[in-house]
């Protein structure tokens, strides 16, 4: 089946915007099955800079489609607004996009809670994007959610908006002290967004459903990260979607079966946003000067990402999950003259050795990692040649590659679009 799935095997960040553009130039449709606006994903082209949050990624090739799955949490008007964006960079999806009727849509009390529950005192930030993603999806789960579908309807989406109002306001005013939001205000802004989408939302899973039918090439691109799961991730600091390959399937509306080849992006070192353990963080000035030479900094909120070594502990679990069957490496050349590198191979946590993430987040918190050092590299890293790199550069990639156990098929060199090297055999993906 000529689909693949791309997700990222860190905590996010890991540069899959450029590899899902780079898979898209030879794909027929690109698919989005979680998450929502708080997904950033980045990609230079012709001398432009693109910042996608909904719509997918891909959709700057000619003749590529594209789907929001229903398992995607829309923000209708910042969907709007990220439209006529890529229309001033002369970017028309309306002609290309499909967004599925049965998606569940953010509103402002999604937002509004969001914010509230981060700034609430007594502790339990987790340093969301305050997207509004948690509370939406947890509407969808306690079955009072309001989906794209219902937007259509105008005495249904009243009630329901009126219903969820009267309780967010309730919780917003008397647990956090917080101003009530209008119902007129929001109910005309949606109404107005929903009007503006009408020619482009339906039947998702039917589109998808239909090119896979006629072995077109389906590219699923996943958004966040496998350690920002919710079931598998460092659970309360994950996200609140499927982002490992097992959510397309419900997420896009299509069989298990259907996601095709399983290809894990990560970047040669680790960062993270928001809060939680993470075992390899880099303290201090060292961790300051990677985050300069990544220019590691949000693309959605623009916050400081921390910075980390690569983390094979983490990987492993990661690569386990997602049955990741060819690994895309991004970002190798910041760690041009950064010293021995230092990878970690184990966790020490309470006297014991361990190869496996614990569960329990605080035992997580204690792991200090245990390393293995590689020779350090200068560059550059050639753009168009493995042969070319560096031999220290080298064996870094085969080293990881041994120790995960699954090839290094594409390497990106640099964020430009042509910088991607595809290993082994011409055949996509
Ligand atoms: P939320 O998805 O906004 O609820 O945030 C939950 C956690 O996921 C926070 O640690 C965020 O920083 C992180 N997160 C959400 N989206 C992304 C992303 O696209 N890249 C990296 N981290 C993300």
């Amino acid at each position: 089946m000529p689909s693949a799935t791309v997700i990222g095997l860190q905590w996010g960040d890991e540069g899959k915007g450029k590899v899902i553009d780079a898979l898209a130039r030879e794909a027929q449709l690109v698919v989005r099955y979680q998450g929502g606006a708080n997904a950033g994903h980045t990609v230079h082209a012709d001398g432009k800079k693109y910042i996608f949050h909904l719509v997918p990624t891909g959709v700057l090739w000619p003749g590529v489609r594209s789907v929001i799955g229903p398992g995607v949490v829309v923000d209708a008007p910042a969907l709007v607004g990220e439209i006529e964006e890529l229309a001033t960079q002369k970017v028309d999806v309306m002609k290309t996009l499909l967004v599925s009727d049965r998606a569940h849509v953010v509103f402002p009390y999604h937002k509004a809670l969001d914010e509230a529950r981060e700034g609430g005192r007594g502790g339990g930030k987790i340093g969301t994007t305050k997207r509004g993603i948690g509370p939406c999806y947890s509407d969808k789960s306690s079955r009072i959610g309001i989906r794209i579908v219902d937007l259509y309807d105008d005495r249904r989406f009243g009630e329901l908006l009126r219903r969820n109002l009267d309780e967010k306001n309730a919780i917003l005013k008397h647990l956090y002290g917080r101003a009530p939001l209008e119902f007129d205000p929001i109910r005309e802004q949606y109404a107005e967004a929903a009007t503006r989408l009408r020619s482009i939302v339906g039947d998702g899973p039917a589109l998808v459903q239909q090119a896979l039918a006629k072995g077109e090439r389906v590219l699923f691109e996943g958004a966040q990260g496998a350690m920002l799961d919710l079931d598998h991730g460092t659970y309360p600091y994950v996200t609140s979607s499927s982002t490992l390959t097992d959510g397309v399937s419900a997420g896009a509306g299509v069989p298990p079966t259907a996601s095709g080849r399983s290809l894990g992006v990560l970047k040669a070192y680790t960062t993270r946003v928001g809060e939680g353990p993470f075992p390899t963080e880099i303290p201090g000035e060292q961790g300051q000067k990677l985050r300069e030479a990544g220019g590691e900094y949000g693309a959605t909120t623009g916050r400081p990402r921390r910075t980390g070594w690569l983390d094979l502990v983490q990987l492993h679990y990661a690569v386990e999950l997602s049955g990741t069957q060819a690994l895309v490496l991004t970002k190798l050349d910041v760690l041009a003259g950064m010293g021995p590198l230092k990878v970690c191979v184990a966790y020490e946590c309470r006297g014991k050795r361990i190869d496996r993430v614990p569960a329990d987040i605080q035992m997580l918190e204690e792991c200090r990692p245990v390393y293995e050092e590689l020779p350090g590299f200068e560059g550059p890293i050639d753009k168009a040649s493995f042969e070319k790199f560096p031999e220290n550069a080298k064996r870094y990639i085969d080293y990881v590659e041994k120790k995960l156990g699954v090839s290094m098929s594409y390497i990106s060199t640099g964020p430009e679009r042509d910088a991607f090297i595809r290993r082994g055999a011409p055949q996509w993906p």
